[in-house]
């Protein structure tokens, strides 16, 4: 199962849920920080204090990711190390840039490609205490596009790959509408104006960054949105294939369809939703059709994928699901996938295939997979010695990678890159630090970094997948350079 030698690949990583040092270096404090500190606790009493301790051991960190022959790798800037308070007009803070200039610089030195998110969930706080963060949506698009800028004009000569927004949808409904994760609101209203701020804010950041950037500094950016893929519960069932399709249209399309295609959310959420769904102003129309062809890539943040079945009752208030009821099994009791470590992901790699050809039909762009991974069955109580055994993973890393050279080989999908999740493991938000999704064991006690068996599955299979060489198409024998199927191998 072969990729184009020009595939990209790497890890990925967020700056709350590895750097730790969150009053060092003249950070200011995020949402995260606050939500971390509720008493009763929200993160199983856990907080991203020290995390992985990543700001002091960046260093140390990089080598491993060298030695697991990664050509890229994903991380994200803390918006408030950068601006303490977060605001157009507050002080930029010079040892945060010094910080992120390190590591870029020491990404660069090891040949590795810096893939930068602007936002990963960490709100400044002081935005949130000012105006309400996201539901301030002139305030926060403002301050958004100048963080932006800063980021651009500081690191844009040597960064050349920008992800604007990590999961709108999850910042949306686990923050402003279960309550799951920071600021923890619980409300029907909100989330919705939550994502017509993000969707905006996204859509000014490109727009700064081809104004004043792109010329100069020749980089792509785009954005990587989250979502499961749906199968109908009864595949008989027509009611049941609506369910499927509305599902995914309320996880991907409410940002796909604005920013990929500069339309109004898609019309089941406007049927269902109704006047809480805040419309967009011309003006704001404007800004989406400007943009929507300047967003290089699509990035995929993909995990699982669920059975829908319809429902004949109205919609709650509550829902945000498009009215559905969400299954890990069929109405014939068949499983997704292999259960893993954690209650909301089975290994579902045929559906992967499938979620590929959907988003290319709907928004015919080209995609990187900015995440994929899971934690092994167990793993959270497991030794060092029993985690870093990780077959489940290599399993999951396996078929998932095949799904994609299917994808592009097969269907004609045009994926340019994977980043598999994470690097080690890390603070896992309001799951804390049991759920491990690492190649790499971090021990909290010592910190110290193992490598998984996985790490070296990666190495290993990329290695052959981009030399085109592989055990399907050649029957298991190496090639050495001759011909199968007209293509040198
Ligand atoms: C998606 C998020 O972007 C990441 O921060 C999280 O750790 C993984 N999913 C696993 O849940």
């Amino acid at each position: 199962m072969s990729l184009p030698t020009d595939f990209e690949w790497g890890f990925a990583t967020a700056a709350y849920q590895i750097e730790g040092a969150v009053a060092e270096g003249g950070r200011g404090p995020s949402i995260w920080d606050t939500f971390c500190h509720l008493e009763p606790s929200k993160t199983k009493g856990d907080n991203g204090d020290v995390a992985c301790d990543h700001y002091h051991r960046y260093k140390e960190d990089f080598g491993l990711l060298s030695s697991y022959g990664a050509k890229a790798y994903r991380f994200s800037i803390a918006w408030s190390r950068i601006i303490p308070l977060g605001g157009r007009n507050d002080p930029v803070n010079e040892e945060g840039i010094e910080f992120y200039n390190n590591l870029i610089d020491s990404l660069l030195e090891r040949g590795i490609t810096p893939w930068v998110t602007l936002h990963h969930w960490d709100l400044p706080q002081g935005l949130h205490d000012r105006y309400g963060g996201w539901l301030n949506l002139e305030e926060i698009q403002l301050d958004f596009e100048h963080f932006a800028r800063i980021c651009f004009s500081r690191f844009g000569d040597r960064v050349r790959r920008w992800i604007t927004l990590n999961e709108p949808f999850i910042i949306a409904i686990y923050g402003y509408a279960t309550g799951g994760n920071a600021p923890g609101h619980v409300s029907n209203t909100e989330p919705w104006t939550v994502g017509k701020s993000l969707i905006l804010s996204h859509a000014r950041a490109v727009s700064v960054y081809e104004r004043e950037f792109r010329a100069t500094q020749k980089g792509q950016i785009g954005i990587s949105l989250n979502g499961d893929f749906y199968e109908p519960w009864d595949e008989n069932d027509d009611r049941d294939k609506a369910a499927a399709q509305r599902r995914m249209e309320f996880h991907v399309g409410w940002f796909g369809d604005p920013i990929y295609l500069a339309q109004d959310y898609p019309k089941a959420m406007r049927a269902q939703l109704g006047s809480r769904l805040p419309e967009f102003t011309d003006a704001e129309f404007a800004l989406l059709r400007e943009t929507k062809d300047l967003v290089d890539f699509y990035g995929q943040n993909y995990y699982t994928a669920q059975y829908a079945r319809h429902r004949e009752e109205p919609a709650h208030l509550n829902d945000y699901l498009g009215n559905v009821t969400e299954t890990q099994t069929n109405k014939q009791g068949v499983s997704i996938g292999a259960e893993s470590g954690i209650h909301w992901l089975r290994s579902s790699p045929p559906q992967f295939r499938k979620f590929f050809s959907w988003i290319y039909a709907r928004y015919g762009r080209a995609i990187y997979v900015t995440e994929n991974g899971c934690p092994c069955p167990g793993e959270d109580k497991m030794t060092k010695e029993e985690s870093v055994n990780d077959q489940y993973r290599i399993d999951y890393f396996e078929a998932h990678l095949d799904a994609i050279s299917q994808a592009v080989k097969e269907d004609g999908v045009d994926i340019k890159g994977y980043f598999a999740w994470s690097l080690f493991d890390n603070m896992e938000w309001s799951d804390g630090y049991g759920v491990r999704f690492g190649v790499t064991y971090t021990d909290y006690e010592t910190l110290e970094r193992t490598p998984k068996r996985s790490a070296t599955f990666l190495k290993e299979t990329f290695k052959t997948r981009l030399a085109g060489v592989n055990g399907h198409e050649t029957n298991g024998h190496a090639t050495n350079g001759h011909k199968v199927n007209g293509t040198k191998v």
